[in-house]
């Protein structure tokens, strides 16, 4: 079992005057995928490297399979890892590059000549084991760093934006291949990145972070769904959910600027409040006639997609992003009607920004 518990952990880097990870405490099951996910600078890369041991935190601790790792040395802990940057030795094959592990492992020549065989082959390296990384191209370098990782025997793999490095549809591509491999592997996998549509693709688990926080974790359609707060949704999907000042009547209607929406029975609860709406383009309705609980919204700019049209469009000064179906038809002043369904909204608190729960 290769189960990782991540315990309050804080660290401050020297000279450094916020936390990098401001008591962060995570369960990771064993065998499962789990994707940190987050913008530049909130702490990705320091809480893997604390994995890894090669940073050591302020205070709390880290367990793998039950046992207490927080201050052994990364080669006690059985950890695999990818870096941000493939750190791949330039003057060495290959073949070399990936085997390095192995070696250091002191695994008999002809059980890592199989091994690195075996990773080469799904990675698709083989051809390429003679040469040298700088006669590789940027993702075949990739490649390589993740054939390095695979082929040790790890308890636990870490990842740091291991795709970063490839353009768009070597990413895609690449991205359903990994998906795959760990998979097979079977192996306990924390994977880095700031890119939420790779987060929510690979993920067992996303854990978005913030500023050294832990903002939201959970299962990626959750996470999608019922963004705990502002941030989250805001940060999550493409286009990100959209957020609309309204307001609450005391007698639970939902009212945007002077339009009333048709009133989700669980607001009653909040009363007479000024709150947020929040709600994804792809959950918006719309109507070219007005129809009943819709409200009136005036095109602004269209985009058509291929497969959606991506409308967006002013409701009493507010700004939304919706998707319409490509047979609509619509041209900018245009008029249109929005509707929304109940369990489809989110509500967030106007002055705290976090999810509100009706009770
Ligand atoms: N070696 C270091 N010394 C001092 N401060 C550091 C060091 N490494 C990171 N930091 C700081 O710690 C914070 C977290 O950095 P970290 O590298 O963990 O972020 P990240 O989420 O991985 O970002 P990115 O997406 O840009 O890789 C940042 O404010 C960063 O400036
Ligand atoms: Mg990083």
């Amino acid at each position: 079992m290769a189960d990782i518990s991540i315990s309050n952990l804080i660290k401050t880097y020297p000279g450094g005057t916020e936390r990098a990870t401001d008591d962060v405490s995570l369960h990771i099951a064993d065998g499962s995928f789990t994707v940190l996910l987050g913008p530049s600078g909130c702490g990705k890369t320091t809480l893997l490297r604390m994995l890894a041991g090669l940073e050591l935190p302020d205070s709390g601790s880290i367990s793998i399979g039950g046992r207490d790792v927080t201050y052994l040395p990364p080669n006690k802990r059985n950890i695999s890892m990818v870096f941000q940057s493939y750190a791949v030795f330039p003057h060495r094959s290959v073949r070399y590059n990936i085997g390095f592990g192995l070696q250091m492992a002191k695994v008999a020549k002809e059980q890592i000549d199989k091994k690195v065989q075996w990773a080469a082959d799904l990675l698709q390296l083989t051809p390429y084991l003679d040469r040298l990384p700088a006669q590789l191209s940027g993702g075949q370098r990739q490649r390589v760093a993740v054939a390095r990782a695979i082929v040790v025997d790890a308890d636990v793999l870490l990842m740091d934006e291991p795709l970063s490095n490839l353009d768009a549809l070597l990413r895609l591509n690449f991205r359903s291949e990994l998906k795959k491999i760990v998979q097979d592997l079977g192996t306990t996998t924390v994977y880095v990145t700031h890119d939420q549509s790779e987060a929510l693709s690979l993920g067992d688990q996303v854990a978005v972070m913030r500023k050294g926080r832990i903002a939201q974790l959970g299962d990626p359609l959750d996470v999608y769904d019922a963004p705990s707060d502002r941030f989250v949704g805001g940060f999550i999907g493409s286009p990100p959910m959209n957020f609309v000042d309204a307001a609450v009547t005391p007698d639970g209607e939902l009212v945007v600027g002077d339009q009333r929406l048709m009133a989700p029975s669980l607001l009653q609860s909040f009363g007479n409040h000024s709150i947020v709406l929040g709600v994804r383009a792809e959950n918006v309705s719309v109507a070219k006639e007005r129809a009943s609980g819709h409200i009136a919204a005036t095109v602004l700019v269209v985009e058509p997609m291929g497969s959606t049209i991506l409308l967006t469009v002013d409701v009493e000064g507010q700004t939304l992003k919706v998707q319409a179906p490509p047979s609509f038809r619509t041209a900018p002043h245009q008029t249109i009607w929005l509707g929304f369904s109940p369990n489809t909204m989110r509500f967030y608190d106007r002055e705290t920004s976090m999810a509100l729960e009706a009770n």
